[in-house]
């Protein structure tokens, strides 16, 4: 039992803090603009969609309300930790020094779902918006070769073909792996760019489809009625069930706030600057998703958005004239979509690299090349299992299980705060979450709630998924392992959130000690 609560120190990660080489170079709107453009993406560019068509109705709205406060509890935890370990780790390193190695290879195979897996989410999102643009301009994907393997497809004219393949999905993946090999990621300006892009489309969407509905009220009034249209009596299809429901999969559209507390070592004043840009990025992204979705649900029937691309379908339903300003949404779509899938890998490949060195994870997943100094294998692998999923599954399956997975590593996380506040109440915290404990209990049981309103195939994945993640702790994890060895690995395996701020050798390239 001691074997699996080893633990790493608190000093010694608090200690590495002041000796951090990293620059202090994020303010507090810089961490906003950082949350929102890990968080921004096929949540509410396509998975809103769905939500609505077949579980919420207009009232899709309300479950992004109820998944932006779950989120809330849950990153007011983050804002705690990040103010108390402020670490440049993720979930992964503050559960290694607080609960245990066993806690951390746990939250190890969950980030695998809430980063990897959502990788392939949002690369499926982004086939959709770039076959449509495609389309748009005369070329055509053949339509086989859009979707998982083996799913019905009904084309324009009607007829239904199986499709094999998603390979639009699986090419971005395949391209974004050998970008990152290469050493190319996002700086902060590149970032502060795309959240422009992408708040400026949807702004634009919610203030020109807004002007639409205002002037023709009685023509899309009827739209939201029923605004909870009524039961099914199938669980989760509409209704009160069908609102918590399309809860647990718009929860996806928030997936990534917690970026901002990965940047802890590179914020200007960690304490104070964390909970803004937590709880800031979280606050704007409610409101920009409530507004779209009350646009989205009032100009189009709510039935008729179960497509790839919701948002441009509903700017063609603006009328003819508003043409090129659907190209523009899938423009500015796809971009924000590839910078999503960019980071979502760059943070899966750091988290098996910071495994790696831990020992919890073969030594490969940490090999760094020579010149690009990127950890490639482990970046090779990456794409290709992100590609693979995103290539061949459902989109819907694929959401789900990325959901519960990032849920159960929230409810962690909220656990991981009443912990370290039993075991060491001595140790400075620049932010202390409200309300202890209430605020951390809401959000255990809140994650857990919205987990169990997830479809069973895809929670008894889930199962088979976290046991297996078990037997390979005991089987491979416990016995490689660098701190049971009595190694002190901690000290250099933080990378930094963005490139710039990372520590260079003489000829300006980023130091990773091999
Ligand atoms: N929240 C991110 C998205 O919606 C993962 O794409």
């Amino acid at each position: 039992m001691s074997r699996i609560f080893l633990r790493k120190t608190v000093a010694q990660v608090q200690r590495e803090t002041e000796t951090s080489e990293l620059k202090r170079s994020l303010g507090p709107w810089n961490l906003v603009f950082l949350g929102i453009g890990c968080i921004i993406g096929a949540g509410i560019f396509v998975r809103t969609g769905n939500a609505a068509a077949l579980h919420a109705g207009p009232a899709v709205l309300l479950s992004f309300v109820i998944a932006g406060i779950v989120c809330a509890f849950a990153g007011l935890c983050y804002a705690e930790l990040s103010s108390t370990l402020p670490v440049s780790g993720s979930a992964y390193t503050y559960s290694y020094t607080t609960i245990g190695e066993f806690a951390a290879w746990v939250m190890g195979a969950l980030l695998l779902l809430e980063y990897g897996l959502a990788a392939s989410v949002v690369s499926v999102g982004w086939s959709g918006y770039m076959v449509s643009l495609l389309g748009d301009i005369g070329v055509v994907v053949p339509p086989e070769l859009t979707g998982p393997a083996g799913y019905p497809k009904t084309l324009a004219d009607g007829s239904t073909i199986t499709t094999v393949f998603n390979l639009p999905a699986f090419l971005v993946c395949a391209v974004l792996a050998g970008l990152l090999c290469l050493g190319v990621s996002e700086s902060a300006k590149v970032n502060n760019i795309i959240v422009a892009i992408k708040v400026t489309v949807l702004t634009a969407f919610i203030l020109v489809g807004g002007f639409i509905i205002l002037s023709n009220w009685s023509t899309f009034a009827p739209n939201w009625d029923p605004f909870i249209p009524e039961a099914t009596g199938k669980d989760g299809e509409f209704g009160l069930s069908g609102i918590l429901r399309a809860a647990s999969i718009v929860f996806f559209a928030y997936i990534g706030f917690e970026a901002v507390s990965t940047a802890a070592q590179e914020a200007k004043n960690p304490a104070k600057d964390m909970p803004f840009g937590i709880i800031g990025s979280l606050v704007a992204c409610t409101i920009i998703y409530i507004l779209v979705s009350i646009v989205l649900t009032l100009i189009v029937p709510y039935d008729q958005l179960n497509v790839p691309d919701p948002v441009a379908v509903a700017v063609d339903a603006f009328g003819p004239q508003w043409a090129w300003f659907a190209s523009t949404i899938k423009v500015g779509a796809i971009i924000g979509l590839t910078s999503v899938i960019l980071v979502l890998m760059y943070g899966q490949t750091r988290i098996f690299y910071t495994m790696a060195r831990d020992g919890l994870l073969p030594k490969v997943f940490a090999r760094v090349h020579p010149r690009t100094r990127t950890p490639w294998i482990n970046t090779l692998f990456v794409g290709l299992a992100v590609a693979v999923a995103g290539g061949f599954f459902d989109i819907n399956f694929l959401g789900d299980a990325t959901s519960v997975g990032t849920l159960a590593a929230f409810a962690i996380v909220c656990l991981t705060v009443i912990w370290l506040r039993r075991t060491h109440p001595e140790i400075p915290r620049g932010y202390r979450v409200p309300f202890y404990p209430v605020v951390p209990i809401l959000g255990i049981l809140s994650c857990v709630w919205l987990i169990s309103t997830v479809p069973s195939h895809v929670l008894i994945f889930f199962a088979y998924y976290v046991l297996g993640a078990v037997i390979l702790y005991f089987v491979y994890g416990m016995h490689n392992s660098e701190l049971a060895k009595g190694h002190d690995v901690m000290a250099d395996d933080e990378l930094p959130m963005f490139p710039e701020d990372a520590p260079t050798d003489a000829g300006g390239r980023p130091v990773i000690k091999p």
